[in-house]
């Protein structure tokens, strides 16, 4: 059971966030009561995750609703500003093309925010469920960046997963990458693990070869800011290094994603847009300087991890299983549904 607060709540006519640039060292809730607040929130990673950042920017449009000058239009403008946050996980995208379904149908986005927040709910405990049924006993799972509570406003997904896979007695142990440069594994995976009593250790993201060539790591498991129709995932930078690491060890790699992570309209992973963030980000550790003055640095925030290298998307809907492709295809009908373990 995760003793980790859920970080985004609607409380007195605003969207409250526990802000996760101040976590570990410090439990702070941050106020938005404009849409730009919200904005804001999601671009310097206050609040962030795929799922968290869809949930937050619907519950933008529900301010943008009632503001002083609420009209539809005030809520497209919002539905524009919020999507130009943070290009990389579509549950942004899905999450505002909800709100403006519900706009055109005259329903109350509010209503619709906390319905989306509650499927999340949701959609994490099947999937953490689903997951869990993947572990063996004594596993010692590796995983990278969060993808836990903080990251969708429910249980989580990989962390959610692991923590299910926990409570059955399937796993032992969990190396957590830190996830350079800003250390959501180190700050956030480590914090949510250290609330669960969930054994763990945290680890350089460039340990991870060695770890899986010691034969330490069982099985890896990941989140996903957004899956292509052909199975490809896009998620925090490290994950297709990690990936290949695993083909080569022979070690079960598995993406945990809730559905509306899946995106069928984009082909595969080439075609998804990957956020690129400030070099200051590299160039500097905690906040402080440490590359000498007039070095360059890029700072790609995500990469794609293609199909052939996962071995199961664990969704709400289930396990898929390769080829990917072809179960995205039959679970977008509705067709892949079995009872959890
Ligand atoms: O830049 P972040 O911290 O928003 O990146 C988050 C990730 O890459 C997560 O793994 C992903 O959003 C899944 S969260 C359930």
């Amino acid at each position: 059971v995760s003793l980790t607060p859920e970080p985004i709540r609607w409380r007195d006519g605003a969207l409250e966030l526990l802000d996760q640039r101040c976590l570990p060292h410090a439990e702070q809730w941050l106020r938005c009561e404009r849409v730009e607040d919200v904005a804001e929130a999601i671009e310097t990673l206050a609040v962030r995750g795929a799922p968290a950042i869809g949930i937050a920017a619907a519950y933008g449009l529900a301010l943008a609703a009632r503001g002083p000058s609420a009209d539809a239009g005030a809520v497209i403008d919002a539905a524009r500003r919020l999507q130009a946050t943070r290009p990389t996980a579509v549950n942004l995208a899905w999450a505002l093309e909800e709100g403006r379904r519900a706009l055109a149908e005259g329903r109350d986005l509010l209503e619709l925010a906390c319905a989306l927040h509650e499927a999340q709910r949701e959609a994490d405990r099947a999937l953490s469920s689903y997951g869990a049924a993947l572990f063996a006993a004594g596993d010692r799972v590796l995983t990278h960046c969060n993808a836990g509570v903080l990251a969708t406003g429910g249980s989580g997904t990989a962390l959610g997963v692991i923590g299910a896979a926990f409570a059955a007695g399937r796993v032992a142990h969990v190396w957590a990458c830190e996830t350079r440069p800003l250390l959501q594994g180190a700050r956030l995976t480590a914090w949510e693990l250290q609330r669960a009593g969930i054994p763990f250790a945290l680890v350089t993201d460039s340990s991870a070869g060695l770890l899986m060539a010691r034969g330490l790591v069982d099985r890896i498991v990941v989140g996903a800011d957004r899956i292509a129709a052909n199975g490809d995932v896009a998620n925090k930078v490290g994950t297709y290094t990690l990936a290949v690491l695993a083909a080569r060890h022979g070690i079960g790699f598995y993406v945990a994603a809730p559905l509306s992570t899946v995106d069928a309209a984009t082909a595969t992973g080439d075609d998804i847009p990957l956020e690129r963030r400030s070099a200051d980000e590299v160039l500097a550790f905690a906040g402080e300087r440490v590359a000498p003055a007039g070095a360059g640095a890029e700072n790609w925030a995500f990469d794609v991890t293609p199909a052939a290298l996962v071995h199961g998307i664990v969704t709400e809907a289930g396990v898929l299983e390769p080829p990917l492709d072809r179960a995205i295809a039959r679970t977008r009908g509705g067709a892949l549904r079995s009872a959890p373990a």
